[in-house]
C-alpha cells in the first residue's frame, strides 16, 4: 500500500523524546495517519504531523456521533523486534462497527498498512517494560457538513498512537454492580466500538468512581439480572475451578482479549463456559467461596483481577483478590506478546522496522 509520508512528519519525529514515566494514553507520538473518504472512495493514506483537525462545527460526528474506533497495541521485545497482537481481529471489528454505524468499510491493506507505517516510524517510541506498549487508536469520523439526520457521505480515517504504561495504577479493582443505568439494549449498538456506548456509560462511571470504585459492571438492559461487561473491558469469573464469561450478543463488545483468554485457558486445560451469568447467583457463589476469583480483560486493561463486587451496600469479596488463574493466563499472554514463547498460529504479526 502506497502511503504518502509528508516530510514535516519526519521532522516532527526527529525532535520527539519518549518521557521517562508513561501513563496510559497521555503521551502521543508526534505523527499520525490520515485519509479522507469522498465521492464513494477512500483517498490516499498520509503520515502527517500530529495536530488538531480542521473540522466544521456542523460535521455530523459532532451532532450525531457517527464515529467508530479501535484499540490495539504494538510490542517490542528484548531483541528489539516489533509485533502486533492479532491485528486482523481489530481490522474485522473495525469494519463490523462501520457497518453498524452506516459508515464505509476499509480494506485490510488500508487498515493494516496504516498501522504498520505508523509503527515503523515510531519504533523508537515503543516502551519495553512489562505491561508497556505503543497503544494505537484507529478511528473514523463523519465529516460531512449539515444538520440533517442522515448517514454522512464524507469521512475521515485517522490513527494516533500513545506510548503507554499500565491502564490501572493498582493490581486489582473494586467493581460496582450498576442497577440504575444500563449500557446497551438488544438491537442497539453495544457490540460496536462507537463513542456513544462510552458517552452513555460515563455518568455511572463518574458516580461509582466518586464512591471509590474502579469499574462499573453493566447488567442486561431487559431483566437487569445477567452480567454483560464493564464500560471498556469484558468479564470472567472462576467458579469451582472453571472459567465463565457471558456469551457474545449484540449488547457486548466481542473483546479480542476475551477470545484470547478463552483459547489460552482451554490450552492450559481449564474448562471454559460462555454462559449467561446471573448476578444474584454470582453474589452467593462469591459468598460461599465457589467463585474464587473474577477478572476484567481488554487490550488496555490486559487481565486485572477483581478485589470485590459491590451491590448497593453489600460488598462481596473474592477469595483470591489477586487472582491465581487470572495471573497464570496473563503471564502466558504477556509472554506470547513479548515473543518469549510461541502463541497460537497467527496471533503475532511481526513488523519489519
Ligand atoms: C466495551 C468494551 N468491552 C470490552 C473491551 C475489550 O476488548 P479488547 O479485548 O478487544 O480490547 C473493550 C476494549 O476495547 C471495550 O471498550
Amino acid at each position: 500500500m502506497k502511503i504518502n509520508i509528508k516530510p514535516e512528519s519526519l521532522k516532527a519525529l526527529k525532535s520527539f523524546n519518549l518521557p521517562e514515566k508513561l501513563e496510559f494514553g497521555k503521551c502521543l507520538v508526534p505523527v499520525m495517519i490520515k485519509a479522507e473518504f469522498k465521492n464513494g472512495t477512500w483517498g490516499e493514506l498520509e503520515l502527517i504531523p500530529y495536530g488538531t483537525l480542521d473540522l466544521d462545527p456542523c460535521s455530523k460526528v459532532l451532532h450525531y456521533g457517527q464515529e467508530i474506533f479501535e484499540g490495539m497495541k504494538a510490542y517490542k521485545n528484548s531483541q528489539g523486534e516489533v509485533n502486533l497482537f492479532r491485528p486482523l481481529e481489530n481490522f474485522k471489528r473495525f469494519n463490523f462497527s462501520a457497518r453498524r454505524m452506516a459508515m464505509p468499510e476499509v480494506s485490510q491493506e488500508f487498515f493494516i498498512g496504516g498501522i504498520e507505517t505508523l509503527v515503523q516510524h515510531c519504533k523508537d517510541f515503543i516502551p519495553t517494560q512489562e505491561g508497556h506498549s505503543l497503544y494505537m487508536r484507529p478511528m473514523m469520523i463523519a465529516t460531512e457538513v449539515g444538520l440533517g439526520i442522515k448517514p454522512a457521505e464524507e469521512f475521515m480515517f485517522l490513527i494516533v498512537a500513545s506510548p503507554s504504561g499500565s491502564y490501572f495504577k493498582q493490581d486489582n479493582v473494586k467493581v460496582f454492580i450498576e442497577r440504575n443505568f444500563t449500557r446497551a439494549a438488544p438491537g442497539g449498538m453495544g457490540s460496536a466500538k462507537t463513542g456513544g456506548n462510552y458517552a452513555g456509560s460515563l455518568i455511572a462511571d463518574k458516580i461509582n468512581r466518586e464512591k471509590g470504585f474502579h469499574q462499573t459492571m453493566w447488567l442486561d438492559a431487559v431483566s437487569r439480572t445477567y452480567v454483560e461487561e464493564m464500560s471498556g473491558m469484558n468479564f470472567f469469573a472462576v467458579i469451582n475451578g472453571e472459567l465463565y464469561t457471558p456469551p457474545l450478543s449484540n449488547t457486548i463488545l466481542a473483546g479480542i482479549t476475551r477470545d484470547s483468554v478463552l483459547t489460552l485457558a482451554k490450552n492450559m486445560g481449564i474448562k471454559t463456559h460462555e454462559e449467561k451469568i446471573n448476578v444474584n447467583t454470582l453474589r452467593s457463589q462469591i459468598r460461599f467461596g465457589e467463585c474464587s476469583e473474577a477478572f476484567v480483560c481488554g487490550t488496555a486493561a490486559i487481565i486485572t483481577p477483581i478485589e470485590s463486587l459491590t451491590d448497593g451496600n453489600e460488598v462481596y469479596e473474592l477469595k483470591n483478590p489477586k487472582g491465581r488463574i487470572a495471573l497464570e493466563i496473563k503471564n502466558q499472554m504477556l509472554s506470547i506478546q513479548a515473543q518469549k514463547c510461541e502463541g497460537p498460529a497467527g496471533w503475532i504479526h511481526k513488523i519489519n522496522c
